[in-house]
């Protein structure tokens, strides 16, 4: 299936030229397109015109008509006739309006079926386009050069072409034929090429390797009756990211790296992080789940009704909060999960991370990665030269007591990175103020023995894991 031929495709392309948001911003200027992203299109009804920008930025930003005459200017050499037929503009007496969405990510333009101001799906193969996921999974994702990466369920290929910019080769699958038409079109649009395969979830890719995954796949937990190909997966329950983790030493390359978005159940008796972990071989990865947050079930399935335009559905959200009770579903994660294939046994860690990090979140998982492949052992540590890392500060809360400000808890906060707080003791924070990078951890460790009267080695041992877990958490740098 096609939306349009490719030549046709690269027309387009040349239409669009000038359509940026760097142009939107130097022309409109930056507050108007802030209010724009906010939903206020107040300054952009006003300024923009009939001119070239002005129609594409009606149509496609604010969503509303523009008169066919200037239209047809402001798409050529794509003609009128084209973009009517293949259904990116629709007629309405002597205007049009979008039938397609377009949404930038940084320089390129993806076309979908998710119009502006919208987001209730209208067909069951509804296209979406950049959303609140993509963001997220094009922000995690590492810009640095591989050679061959694979985007699963690519939709408007929107991930397929960020990864374009620097992997040699780019698969792309989808169930979804119109998804798949979509991302043909706005490769060639945007001038790239994309291997694009359809079909279920790996099986288009069975037997290959890439040295990157990522996936936004449709993780929605859960929809009787449902069955929007971008949102539901049709397994039970979470099975599509059990799937997905279980097939991810056969998809990459050694020292290769996968990452996907995810919905996990929290049910009760259970903890959300055994049972993702439970997803994962015995052997070959190491893996970072990141629960970003946690929604009730009333609230998740609100949310993901009025995501499909299906608020008023009593009957359908009755029968998922059923559902939900049926499994002692008390709530649904969503969050990050990076894998990465390695030698040895299967090492994961999950945690819940509700706050802002510093981002790209493609910087986190680069750090995260690096820390627990470094030997962090009990010997290395202990001839290591640490120091505190840029950003940490000690934070104190004290009551008034007899003799003055009584200190009760202390603990570290980090300004930048995973921006993560850490409790600690007057013992790590009498060994962190020695660490300035100039004195390994054994004299450190001697002297404070040797203060407290302890013996080194003792000291040492208390010491270790807490020492390890500041490195990892990236607290302490090695130097
Ligand atoms: C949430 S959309 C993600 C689109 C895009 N990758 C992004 O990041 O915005 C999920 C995509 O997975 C596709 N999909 C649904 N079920 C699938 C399956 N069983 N196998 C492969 N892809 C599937 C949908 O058609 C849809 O394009």
């Amino acid at each position: 299936m096609r939306l349009i031929e490719t030549e046709a495709a690269a027309r387009l392309g040349e239409a669009r030229k000038g359509f940026s948001r760097a142009a939107l911003s130097a022309v409109y200027g930056p507050e108007a397109l802030a209010d724009a992203d906010r939903g206020d299109f107040r300054a952009l009804l006003h300024r923009a015109g009939e001119d070239r920008l002005g129609v594409w930025t009606r149509l496609f930003v604010i969503g509303v008509p523009v008169p066919a005459a200037a239209a047809a200017a402001a798409f050529a050499p794509f003609t009128i006739d084209e973009a009517l037929s293949c259904g990116l503009l629709l007629a309405h007496g002597d205007a049009v309006t979008a039938g397609w969405g377009a949404q930038f990510d940084g320089e390129r333009l993806l076309f979908s079926d998710q119009l502006p101001n919208t987001t209730g799906a209208r067909t069951r193969d509804h296209v979406v386009g950049v959303g609140g996921a993509s963001k997220l999974l094009l922000d995690a994702t590492s810009r640095e050069s591989v050679g061959s990466a694979l985007d699963l369920g690519t939709g408007c290929g929107v991930q397929a072409l960020a990864l374009a910019g620097h992997a040699a080769r780019v698969t792309a699958t989808d169930l979804s034929e119109r998804a798949l038409a979509f991302a043909a079109l706005n490769a060639a649009v945007n001038g790239t090429e994309l291997e694009l395969l359809q079909g279920d979830l790996l099986a288009p890719v069975a037997g290959c390797r890439f040295d990157l995954v990522v996936a936004n796949p449709p993780f929605v937990i859960a929809t009787p009756g449902g069955g929007w190909t971008y949102r539901d997966a049709g397994r039970e329950a979470d099975g599509i990211a059990a799937e997905l983790a279980a097939a991810a030493p056969g998809l990459l390359n050694p020292g290769g790296t996968m990452l996907f978005l995810a919905n996990w159940l929290h049910r009760d008796g259970e903890p959300w992080a055994e049972r993702v972990a439970g997803w994962f071989p015995d052997a070959g990865l190491r893996v970072w789940a990141v629960e970003r947050e946690v929604l009730d079930p009333l609230d998740y399935v609100r949310t993901w009704q009025r995501d499909s335009g299906e608020s008023d559905d009593a009957d359908q959200a009755a029968a998922w909060l059923d559902w939900f009770d049926a499994r002692g579903a008390e709530g649904v994660g969503f969050g990050l999960v990076g894998v990465r294939r390695i030698e040895g046994p299967t090492e994961v860690v999950c945690e819940s991370v509700r706050h802002a990090v510093e981002t790209p979140w493609a910087d986190r998982v680069r750090d995260w990665f690096a820390l627990r492949a470094a030997d962090l052992g009990p010997e290395t540590l202990w001839t290591a030269k640490l120091r505190v890392a840029d950003g940490v500060a000690l934070q104190q809360s004290a009551a008034p007591g007899p003799e003055g400000w009584d200190v009760d808890r202390q603990w570290l906060q980090q300004s930048n990175g995973m921006r993560y707080a850490e409790e600690v003791d007057p013992l790590v924070v009498a060994f962190m103020g020695a660490c300035d990078g100039t004195a390994e951890v054994r004299l450190q460790v001697q002297l404070l023995a040797d203060t407290y009267g302890a013996e080194a080695a003792m000291l040492y041992a208390q010491l270790y894991p807490v020492i390890r877990r500041l490195v990892e958490r990236g607290f302490l740098a090695l130097d």
